[in-house]
């Protein structure tokens, strides 16, 4: 008979499946073996279309491991996180083993609370500017965890990105694939555990701005809204490429998205670029030099929309019994 699971373990894997990610596709799945929990990338989830190389999928996984390293750390435990993939397992992104005792700092307190309160927001933010000081804490998150922030608007890329969104966003509303797998995400069944809800779909704009959010999460029953006119955008970088790079820039997105949730900011996604061929090459030679460009958010103060729903964590769980599980 298997043992109950450490009240600690499933309070972190309770925080992990609200990571963000794809069309709320969470390509991920746990497995616990005594003090150590693996974050397998669940192939099954993936967007075969938006995301054939799996580096979304991998971003997310890399999302839902550094919220265990929060929660874990947060309850006082120490942590060691072995970030992969092995060249064996390639679909291990992650391992995490509990090292005995180590007091929870502030700081990771903040970011385990923020867990359950930062969402993406699709709808308008407020024309008001994000701080200096706010914009560091920002960039200081992704390096804690080996990624980098670069601001558009501090670097001169900005309209060359909002542009490529634009071109993206123009190549899949004319591709009939992509269109069916964002239409399988975006309508699923009332209370429906994933995928993205009408609830959680931004008002169509009322005028066509710089950047453009994803057709497909806008809520056409709701009236035309205007949204802010230059949106502060942040493009997520790593040194390196590569699946590695990908489980990383993961966890660097997700610390920067809870640092910005305990600062009260909203944020959404514009992946668009990064889903097209094309324009995903022009995004890398922009930003050569620089490191390899993962994702783009936009970021701002906004009114806080609902959250979205997730898979319960025993559908995501395998629980290994061994000799050595922690005490809680
Ligand atoms: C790698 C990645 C790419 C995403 N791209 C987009 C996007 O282009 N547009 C968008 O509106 N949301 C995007 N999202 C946000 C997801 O749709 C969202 O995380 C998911 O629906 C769960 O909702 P939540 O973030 O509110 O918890 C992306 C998320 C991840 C992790």
């Amino acid at each position: 008979m298997s043992r109950p699971l450490p009240t600690v373990f499933d309070q972190a894997l309770t925080a992990a499946v609200r990571a963000p990610s794809p069309h709320n596709t969470q390509p991920w799945r746990f497995v616990v073996t005594g003090n150590v929990i693996e974050v397998w990338l669940d192939r099954e989830r993936v967007l075969p279309v938006a995301d054939p190389h799996r580096r979304e999928a991998r971003l997310a996984c890399g999302a839902a491991a550094f919220n265990l390293l929060v929660s874990l750390r947060s309850n006082g435990l120490a942590v060691v996180v072995r970030v992969l993939p092995d060249p064996d397992e390639r679909d291990l992104v992650a391992v995490l083993r509990l090292d005995g005792n180590q007091k929870a700092a502030q700081a990771e307190q903040r970011l385990a609370e923020a867990v359950f309160r930062r969402h993406t927001n699709r709808r308008p933010f407020l024309d008001k500017e994000v701080s200096p000081v706010i914009r560091t804490a920002l960039k200081s998150a992704a390096l804690a965890e080996g990624g980098q922030v670069e601001y558009l608007d501090a670097s001169g890329r900005y309209s060359p990105v909002a542009s490529l969104v634009r071109q993206a966003e123009a190549l899949q509303a004319d591709d009939p694939a992509f269109q069916a797998e964002a239409a399988l995400w975006t309508h699923r069944p009332p209370g429906s555990p994933d995928g993205v809800p009408m609830t959680a779909a931004g008002p169509p704009p009322d005028h066509h701005g710089v950047v453009t959010l994803r057709a497909s999460h806008e809520n056409a029953a709701l009236p035309a809204r205007e949204y802010e006119q230059q949106p502060l955008l942040a493009v997520l970088l790593t040194r390196d490429r590569g699946p590695h790079a990908e489980v990383r820039a993961g966890m660097a997105m997700q610390r920067v998205l809870l640092t910005a949730t305990a600062e009260d900011l909203a944020a959404s996604f514009l992946s668009q670029p990064f889903e097209t061929p094309r324009t995903r090459q022009s995004m890398d030679r922009l930003f050569t030099g620089l490191g390899q460009p993962h994702t783009l958010l936009r970021i701002g103060y906004g009114y806080p929309t609902r959250l979205t729903a997730r898979r319960a964590v025993t559908d995501v769980l395998t629980h290994r019994t061994a000799p050595d599980v922690p005490a809680t």
